[in-house]
């Protein structure tokens, strides 16, 4: 690889106003270099595939934590510029690292069972108990629905029980609500027109307290709630544990909530087999109740929040919560790319 230092910050802004424009197929003045990247709707494959390209061009491989830390392409320019005439990686983590070594190797160690605590109040015991199984759920809480998982989930709720689905979306008001999880069902040939009355959408966040609800929605919710499908999830394969965890695993905290306020309502939780992504584990079979202690080596973002929320989910079930955790394969992520293959089993 040739070690090009010459490019200033207005260079290499330019050679990503172009590099993105390509990708989005749209005229490079379209491109506002000092616009959030993320607005440009990228995803993280693209933003990995922007990353590896400024490897090829700048002769060093960039932090893919950059874009976290300078997330429009006039601040990142200016920031490789800067690391270009110092001949050193970022130091956005706290670590400088030299040039051509691995991303990873000094990233600082964040201890993941520490972050793994589930709010004490959290607890099935003073809620109303619930007898099992619920073969004939009146109403289902639902997070994700409008991501490509959920939209299938959405499917067999609807096929297999007479349930009204509560949909958790993230959109200003009922309306915008009702039209995305429309919209998403239709991307992926799943609507009908039938489904419209049993499809009620919920305006919140994962990422906030009682999920973006009043206490006084969030309680009325958990008064009418039979049982909870928790899919939703931030995939981003570039943003570090620290942008993930509020919506990943503080996400996953304020389902369990739910599910053990006013009356228990048994939680299916779609975690990943990412949970079992530390070197202990590669090479080993794992069956689905092995125990999933070892998280070091868990260097993605996404998956360290996928493992320390299975862990609150966990938690969750040990304090007697009622709980079903599903594995997706990280294949999934292809299905998702080329065709469709829902989950056969959610019961
Ligand atoms: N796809 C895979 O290959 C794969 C593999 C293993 C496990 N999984 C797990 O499967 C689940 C679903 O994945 P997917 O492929 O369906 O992902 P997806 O298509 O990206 O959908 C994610 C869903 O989560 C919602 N969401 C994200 N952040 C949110 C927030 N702050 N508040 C409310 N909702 C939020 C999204 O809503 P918006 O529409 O508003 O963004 C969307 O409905 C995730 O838990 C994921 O970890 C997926």
């Amino acid at each position: 690889m040739t070690v090009k230092q010459s490019y200033s910050a207005a260079d290499i802004q330019a050679w990503m106003v172009a590099h993105l424009a390509e990708v989005l197929s749209v005229d490079a003045d379209e491109i506002d270099p000092s616009v959030n990247l993320e607005s440009y709707g990228l995803d993280s494959a693209q933003a990995m595939s922007m990353v590896s390209q400024l490897e090829k061009l700048l002769g060093f491989q960039p932090s893919p934590l950059l874009l976290w830390h300078y997330p429009t392409i006039e601040s990142l320019s200016q920031r490789l510029a800067e690391e270009l005439e110092e001949g050193t990686e970022v130091k956005d983590t706290g670590v400088t690292r030299s040039t051509n070594t691995s991303s990873v190797s000094n990233t600082p160690v964040l201890d993941l069972q520490a972050e793994a605590v589930l709010d004490p109040t959290i607890h099935p015991g003073g809620a109303i108990p619930v007898a099992l199984p619920i073969t004939q759920p009146k109403k289902i809480f639902l997070t994700g629905g409008t991501g490509f998982l959920g939209a299938f989930i959405i499917r067999e709720l609807l096929k297999q029980t007479k349930a009204e689905i509560y949909c958790l979306v993230r959109v200003a008001n009922l309306e915008e609500g009702k039209v995305k999880l429309q919209k998403n069902l239709e991307g992926y040939a799943i609507w009908q027109a039938e489904y419209d009355a049993r499809i009620i959408p919920v305006v919140g966040d994962l990422s906030e307290p009682l999920l973006g609800l009043s206490s006084t929605q969030f309680q009325t919710l958990a008064a009418e709630i039979d049982t909870i499908y928790h899919s939703g999830a931030l995939l981003n394969y570039v943003f570090p544990y620290s942008a993930l965890k509020a919506a990943n695993v503080l996400g996953t905290q304020e389902v369990l909530r739910l599910a053990c306020q006013v009356k228990v309502k048994p939680v299916h939780y779609v975690s990943s087999v990412a949970v079992f992504e530390a070197p202990f584990y590669a090479g080993k079979v794992v069956k689905e109740d092995d125990d999933f202690s070892h998280w070091e080596g868990i260097y993605l973002g996404y998956s360290q929040t996928k493992w320390v929320a299975e862990k609150l989910v966990k938690i969750a079930s040990d304090r007697g919560l009622p709980v079903t955790i599903h594995r997706p394969p990280s294949s999934l992520v292809i299905a998702k790319l080329v065709s469709v293959t829902p989950m056969t089993s959610l019961t």
